[in-house]
C-alpha cells in the first residue's frame, strides 16, 4: 500500500492522517476486541468505538474525500467489506454472550420440584376447632340439600323473642341472659339485643321466603354467662324445615344422620327427651350417649348423656307470626350448641380456652388448613 500512494496524481496530497496505513491490522484489533468483550455492556462499548457516529471505522467511511477519486471505489469495498465483517463479529459475539447469560441464570435458579413443600403460613396456620365443626356440620347439612342462611348478631327483640313466641314478660326472656343495647328498634322503641340464639334467623328466612324450606344458620350468640362450659359469646347452629307434610319422623331421623355423620360412627345411641321451647310444640331435647374410657370419650355408646341440642315442630304462632297457614305449613326445627360439640367430639374440657387466643391451644386443638372437612375423604381425618 504504501508503494501505490506514490501512484497519485502529481499534486493530489495523497490521504495520511485519517486513513491507518493498515485496514488489515485495524480490523484484527476491533475483532480482538470483540472477543475480549465480557459482556453485553462492553461489547455495545466495543461497537459504539468502530461503528458510532465517532467510531473508527466511521471516521474511515467520511475521509473517502480524501482518497484520490479512482481509489474511492475500492476504498469504498474495503471499508464496507470491514464493516460488514465487524458486524457479523458483533452479532457473533452477541448470540454467545445472551446464550452463555441464559446457561448461567438456568444454572442459577434451577428448581428441584421434587423438594418437599416448605413449612410456610399453610403449614404452620392453624383452624380453630369451632371452624372446623362449622365446617362439618355444613357439610353434612348441605349434602342432605340444606342451604344456609344467615342473620345479623344485632337483633331486634320482636325477631329475637317476640315472633318467636316468647312475648314481653314471658319468663323464657329471663333465662336468656340478654345483653341490650341503649339503641333502640326504629318501629316498636324496644331496645335492640345481642341475639341469644340463632333462632331469629327462623323468622327472617320465613318472612323473606316461601315454603318449602330447609334451612342451617350457623352463627354467632351472646348470653350475660361465664363460667368452665359457658362464655359470654358461643356458637349454634339453627336448623329449619317446612313444608306440607313435615312430621315428627323427618325430624328424627333428619338428626339421627347428622349425629351419626358428624360423630363419624355407624350407630349412635340417642335420647329424645320431652322439654319446653317456646317456638316449638312439642319440643324436645336430644342426648348423646357416650362413656370416658381413661381420659378419652367414646362417643355414641356408653352410659353417660350429654346434652346437644334442642329441637321440635315449629309452633303454630311462630308460622302465624310470619304470616304462613299453620293448616297447610308446618315443619320442624333444632338448635344445636357448636362449641359443645366440638368438646365432645375433640376432648377439650374447657371452653374459655376456645376464646384465649392461645397459639399453643391452637396448634395442639387446631386443624391443617388444607385438610377442608368432606364427606368423601372424611369429616376430621
Ligand atoms: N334457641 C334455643 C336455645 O338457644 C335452641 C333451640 C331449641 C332451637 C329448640 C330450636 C328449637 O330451633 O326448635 O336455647
Amino acid at each position: 500500500m504504501a508503494k501505490a500512494k506514490p501512484k497519485s496524481k502529481a499534486g493530489v496530497k495523497a490521504p495520511t492522517s485519517a486513513v491507518p496505513p493498515d485496514l488489515g491490522t485495524l480490523e484484527a484489533d476491533i475483532l480482538a476486541e470483540i472477543e475480549r468483550a465480557a459482556d453485553l455492556a462492553a461489547l455495545d462499548a466495543v461497537r459504539v468505538a468502530a461503528l458510532g457516529k465517532k467510531g473508527r471505522v466511521s471516521a474511515l467511511m467520511r475521509s473517502i474525500s480524501e482518497v484520490p477519486p479512482e481509489e474511492r471505489k475500492a476504498f469504498g469495498q474495503a471499508v464496507n467489506g470491514l464493516k460488514a465483517r465487524i458486524n457479523a463479529a458483533l452479532e457473533a459475539r452477541k448470540a454467545a454472550l445472551a446464550s452463555a447469560a441464559l446457561e448461567a441464570r438456568l444454572a442459577r435458579e434451577r428448581a428441584d420440584i421434587t423438594l418437599p413443600v416448605r413449612p410456610g403460613p399453610l403449614a404452620e396456620g392453624r383452624v380453630h376447632p369451632v371452624s372446623q365443626v362449622m365446617e362439618e356440620i355444613t357439610e353434612i347439612f348441605a349434602d342432605m340439600g340444606f342451604s344456609i342462611a344467615e342473620g345479623p348478631d344485632i337483633e331486634t327483640d320482636e325477631n329475637n323473642f317476640t315472633k318467636l313466641n316468647i312475648p314481653p314478660e314471658h319468663p323464657a326472656r329471663q333465662e336468656h341472659d340478654t345483653f341490650y343495647f341503649n339503641a333502640r328498634d326504629g318501629r316498636d322503641g324496644a331496645r335492640l339485643v345481642l341475639r341469644t340464639h340463632t333462632s331469629p334467623v327462623q323468622i327472617r328466612t320465613m318472612e323473606s321466603s316461601e315454603p318449602p324450606i330447609r334451612i342451617i344458620a350457623p352463627g354467632r350468640v351472646y348470653r350475660c354467662d361465664s363460667d368452665q362450659t359457658h362464655t359470654p359469646m358461643f356458637h349454634q347452629v339453627e336448623g329449619l324445615v317446612i313444608d306440607t307434610e313435615t312430621h315428627m319422623g323427618h325430624l328424627k331421623w333428619c338428626l339421627e344422620a347428622f349425629a351419626k355423620a358428624f360423630f363419624e360412627v355407624d350407630t349412635v345411641k340417642m335420647r329424645f327427651r320431652a322439654s319446653h321451647f317456646p317456638f316449638t310444640e312439642p319440643s324436645m331435647e336430644v342426648d348423646i350417649g357416650y362413656s370416658k374410657v381413661g381420659d378419652a370419650l367414646r362417643i355414641g355408646e356408653g352410659d353417660d348423656w350429654m346434652e346437644i341440642l334442642g329441637c321440635g315442630m315449629v309452633h303454630p304462632n311462630v308460622l302465624r307470626n310470619v304470616g304462613y297457614d299453620p293448616e297447610v305449613h308446618q315443619g320442624f326445627a333444632f338448635g344445636v350448641g357448636i362449641d359443645r360439640l366440638a368438646m365432645l367430639k375433640y376432648g377439650m374440657a374447657d371452653l374459655r380456652a376456645f376464646f384465649a387466643a392461645d397459639l399453643r391451644w391452637l396448634a395442639h386443638y387446631g386443624f391443617p388448613p388444607l385438610d377442608v372437612p368432606s364427606l368423601a375423604r372424611g369429616l376430621s381425618s
